[in-house]
């Protein structure tokens, strides 16, 4: 391997630089070239690519979002779409690629690769930390951080005016920022898709709070959950059957998505930069590399895209009792 493309893909994630980073340097390291693929898989498509050395990538471990811009391309499922873009690599003497993602940016590298025998290595990148093989993925504690820092500051606004809240978080379909974020803030209740609540149990256990003597409560949902009502439908809910609350939303949205990687975030990138890069010059390919153990290790592709979920049924559990 002479000359290593490095792209991020899908939903930007904190982290994501420092990771193209370290691929970067990892390669100087190596003596080998590096070229940055610019907006996912469309820029592989349309040749946008930039030559990047150890410098090009000074002052980024720190930044938020990705440089090299992301992309959801469409064109890309398509096998003239995937034509082109072998071409477009091949033609700038690209032979092996590092892909930073999620889901969808696996399953396109994996078909590319199945396709051309095209050496690929995965890198999890994505706030939502759905991805088996790894026990975080990029940005994820980012986003946690971020989440409990905005709940700590709804809950003053909530405890002045005896308000209950209903916090929306992102996730997809998953719920780990919501639990996680939801234990971190102290939430009451935390609404997320691997195990439905269900209304009457939200509704006893917040006529329980007020009874308890609480005044403000937070109940953390994830956006996927499964309870059947979206978060303003569920203030009117609550709001018919129990009068005694008064009810606000708030919907936290992309800027979960933002802001400066914290620590954690940007020493993972960097094993996982390290580790993808030399997982190539191995001679291995199709593999994902993750955080196990507090150890870096490889999973195959399609084994990180079809995991089983590893929400943690502990956590679920502290939850219920520290909302007593
Ligand atoms: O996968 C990351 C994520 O932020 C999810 O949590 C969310 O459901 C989705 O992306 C939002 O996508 P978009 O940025 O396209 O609105």
């Amino acid at each position: 391997i002479k000359k290593i493309g490095v792209m991020t893909s899908g939903g930007d994630s904190p982290g994501m630089n420092a990771a193209i980073r370290s691929v970067v340097r990892t390669c100087a390291f190596y003596k080998i070239e590096c070229a940055g693929i610019y907006r996912g898989y469309q820029g592989m498509i349309e040749g946008d690519f930039i030559s990047l050395d150890a410098r090009s990538v000074k002052g980024i471990i720190n930044k938020g979002g990705t440089f090299l811009k992301s992309a959801r391309s469409n064109e890309f499922r398509t096998k003239e779409g995937r034509q082109k873009a072998y071409d477009a690599l091949i033609a700038a003497n690209i032979d092996a690629l590092v892909v930073i993602g999620g889901d969808g940016t696996f399953t396109g590298a994996l078909i590319f690769n199945q396709e051309f025998n095209f050496p690929v290595m995965g890198i999890p990148g994505t706030i939502d930390n759905d991805i088996t093989g790894t026990s975080h993925t990029l940005g994820y504690d980012t986003t946690l951080n971020t989440v409990v820092d905005v709940i700590d500051k709804i809950r003053d606004t909530a405890s002045s005016h005896n308000r209950l809240f209903f916090v929306e978080v992102m996730g997809r379909d998953v719920g780990h920022i919501a639990l996680n974020a939801g234990v971190g803030a102290g939430a009451e209740e935390i609404l997320i898709p691997e195990e439905d609540l269900g209304l009457d149990r939200l509704l006893e256990s917040l006529k329980r709070s007020k009874e308890s003597g609480k005044s403000s409560s937070i109940v953390v949902v994830a956006e996927g959950d499964k309870i059947g009502k979206n978060v303003f439908e569920l203030k009117d809910y609550v709001e018919e059957n129990l009068p005694e609350y008064e009810v606000r939303v708030s919907v936290l949205g992309h800027m979960q998505r933002g802001g400066s990687p914290s620590c954690f975030d940007r020493v993972l990138a960097s094993r996982m930069g390290v580790k993808a890069v030399e997982s190539l010059l191995e001679g291995q390919s199709n593999l994902m590399v993750g955080l196990l153990n507090e150890k870096m290790s490889v999973t195959p592709l399609d084994k990180a895209i079809k995991g089983q979920s590893k929400i943690n049924k502990e956590l679920i559990r502290v939850s219920d009792i520290m909302s007593t």
